[in-house]
C-alpha cells in the first residue's frame, strides 16, 4: 500500500493554496501537509498559525517530514531550499521552472548523489502532463521535434491582438487586469517563461542537458499593429511558440519565437490562457496535449500527481540523458522568418540566405525569408532597441553543416571588420 506522506510546503501563495485546496478536496489520495513555511509575516493565511513557519530549518531538520514541496517565487531561495532537502535525502517536487532551468546539471547530479526523487510536473505547461508523458511513454521512441505553446500569458495577449483586434499595449493591460498577466511580465513577455520550459523539456525529451543562456528567446515586445494585420490578412494567428528539434548527427536545437499559425495547426485554436504541446515521434507521428498552463487548481493539481507518484516511490529516470540520446546543442540551423524593419541598415545587420517576399514602404517594411538563427542571437539586443519583430513564418527548422561554416565565417569576419 502506498505510504501517506508527510509534506513540508515552502509557499503559500497562488499554487501553493491551490495545492492545499486540492490536496483537501481528493478523495482519492491522502497525505499530511505538517508545516507551511512563508515569507511575509504581516500576511493574513486563511490557515491556522499553527501550521506557519517563517523558519525554513523548521522543516528541513524536521526527520518526521519525508517530502519537500518547493512553490515560492524567489529562484535562488528555492535552489537553497531544494538542494538542502535532496542532500537531506528528503524527495522533492517543485514547480519553479526558472531554479530548475538555471540548476538542472546540479539538481540532477543532487538526485544521483543522494539517491532522492526531484519531480516537478507543473514547472512545465501547467496541468498539461508532459514531462511524464516524455519519461514514460516516449522513453524508448526517437523523438524528432517538440514544439507547442508554452506561456498562457502571451497566448492570451497574442489571442486578444488577433480575435479583438487590441493592439499589444491594450490586450497586455486587459491581460494585468485579468490577473494573466503580473504587473511586471517581463518574464513571460520576452519569452523568458517559455525558454525555462523549453530547457527542462528538452532534457526529457532528448536527454540533454541544454543551457539556459545558449537558446534564443524572442518575445513579443516589439509586436506593432501592422505584424497583426499582417498575420490576419493571411488568415494566421501569432502564437509564441518554443521548436526544440532533433537534427542530423544528433543535435539539438531549441529556440522560443514568436510564429504564424496557419489554421491546419493544432496550434491554431489554442487560444486565451490555454498551453499546448505538439509532440512529434519517429514512429508514433504527432501527438498533441492541450490544458491550463497555469492557474491556482490546475498548477495544484499537477503538484499533488507528483506527490502521488512520490508516495508510490517514483523518480524519473532520465534514461534519454544516461544512453546520451542527443549528441550535443547546435544554434547552426536555417529558419524561415517574417522580419519587420525600419530602415535598409535594419537588413543589413540580419542577413538573409533567400528572400521570398519584401515589402516596403515609408511606414512598414518587410521581409520573409530564409537566414540562420545565429545572426538573430547576434542581433538580438538590435531587435529589440530599435523595435524590429521577428516571427518565424512555419516550424521548419532546417540543418546544413556546410552552409552554416560558410555563415558563421561571415560573422567572424564582420566582428573583426
Ligand atoms: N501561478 C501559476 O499559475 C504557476 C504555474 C506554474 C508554475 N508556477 C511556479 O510556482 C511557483 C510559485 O508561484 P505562485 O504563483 O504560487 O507565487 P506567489 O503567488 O507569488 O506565491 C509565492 C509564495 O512564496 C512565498 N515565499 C517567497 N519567498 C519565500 C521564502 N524565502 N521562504 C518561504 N516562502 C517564501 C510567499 O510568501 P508570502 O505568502 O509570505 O508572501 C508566497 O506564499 C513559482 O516558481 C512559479 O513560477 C506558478
Amino acid at each position: 500500500m502506498a505510504k501517506k506522506l508527510k509534506i513540508g510546503l515552502f509557499g503559500f501563495g497562488c499554487v501553493g493554496q491551490g495545492l492545499y485546496y486540492v490536496l483537501n478536496n481528493s478523495t482519492g489520495f491522502k497525505a499530511d501537509i505538517v508545516k507551511i513555511a512563508v515569507k511575509n509575516r504581516d500576511k493574513k493565511r486563511s490557515v491556522t498559525a499553527d501550521l506557519i513557519t517563517y523558519d525554513k530549518w523548521e522543516i528541513l531538520n524536521n526527520p518526521e517530514i519525508d517530502v519537500i514541496v518547493e512553490l515560492i517565487d524567489d529562484a535562488d531561495e528555492a535552489f537553497n531550499i531544494v538542494s538542502e532537502a535532496l542532500k537531506r535525502g528528503k524527495h522533492v517536487v517543485t514547480a519553479n521552472k526558472k531554479m530548475l532551468a538555471i540548476h538542472l546539471e546540479e539538481l540532477y547530479a543532487l538526485q544521483q548523489k543522494h539517491n532522492v526523487s526531484l519531480l516537478y510536473e507543473a514547472s512545465a505547461c501547467g496541468s498539461i502532463p508532459i514531462i511524464r508523458s516524455l519519461e514514460e511513454y516516449f522513453d524508448n521512441e526517437e523523438l524528432e521535434k517538440v514544439s507547442g505553446i508554452f506561456n498562457g500569458t502571451t497566448n492570451y495577449i497574442l489571442t486578444k491582438t488577433i480575435s479583438e483586434k487590441l493592439s499589444y499595449d491594450n490586450a497586455l493591460k486587459q491581460a494585468q487586469e485579468k490577473g494573466f498577466a503580473e504587473t511586471d511580465p517581463t518574464n513571460d513577455v520576452e519569452g523568458f517563461d517559455a525558454k525555462f520550459k523549453t530547457v527542462i523539456i528538452a532534457l526529457h525529451a532528448f536527454g540533454l542537458i541544454i543551457k539556459q543562456e545558449d537558446v534564443l528567446n524572442l518575445g513579443i515586445t516589439t509586436l506593432h499593429d501592422n505584424d497583426i494585420k499582417y498575420a490576419s490578412e493571411k488568415g494566421y494567428k501569432i502564437k509564441l511558440t518554443p521548436i526544440i528539434q532533433c537534427l542530423a548527427d544528433n543535435k539539438v536545437s531549441a529556440l522560443v519565437s514568436p510564429r504564424f499559425i496557419k489554421e491546419s495547426s493544432q496550434l491554431y485554436n489554442v487560444d486565451n490562457e490555454f498551453n499546448g504541446v505538439i509532440v512529434e515521434g519517429k514512429f508514433s507521428g504527432e501527438q498533441f496535449l492541450q490544458g491550463r498552463g497555469a492557474g491556482s487548481y490546475p498548477t495544484g493539481a499537477a503538484v499533488l500527481s507528483d506527490i502521488s507518484a512520490l508516495s508510490h516511490g517514483y523518480k524519473y529516470e532520465y534514461k534519454k540523458h544516461v544512453q546520451k540520446h542527443a549528441s550535443d546543442f547546435t544554434n547552426n540551423v536555417f529558419l524561415n522568418v517574417y522580419f519587420r524593419y525600419n530602415t535598409t541598415d535594419d537588413l543589413k545587420k540580419i542577413k538573409f540566405t533567400e528572400i521570398k517576399e519584401q515589402y516596403t514602404s515609408k511606414e512598414y517594411s518587410y521581409v520573409v525569408g530564409k537566414l540562420n538563427l545565429q545572426y538573430l542571437i547576434d542581433n538580438k539586443d538590435f531587435i529589440l532597441k530599435n523595435k524590429l519583430f521577428v516571427s518565424l513564418v512555419d516550424d521548419v527548422v532546417s540543418y546544413d553543416a556546410t552552409n552554416f561554416i560558410k555563415a558563421t565565417e561571415k560573422i567572424a569576419v564582420e566582428a573583426t571588420a
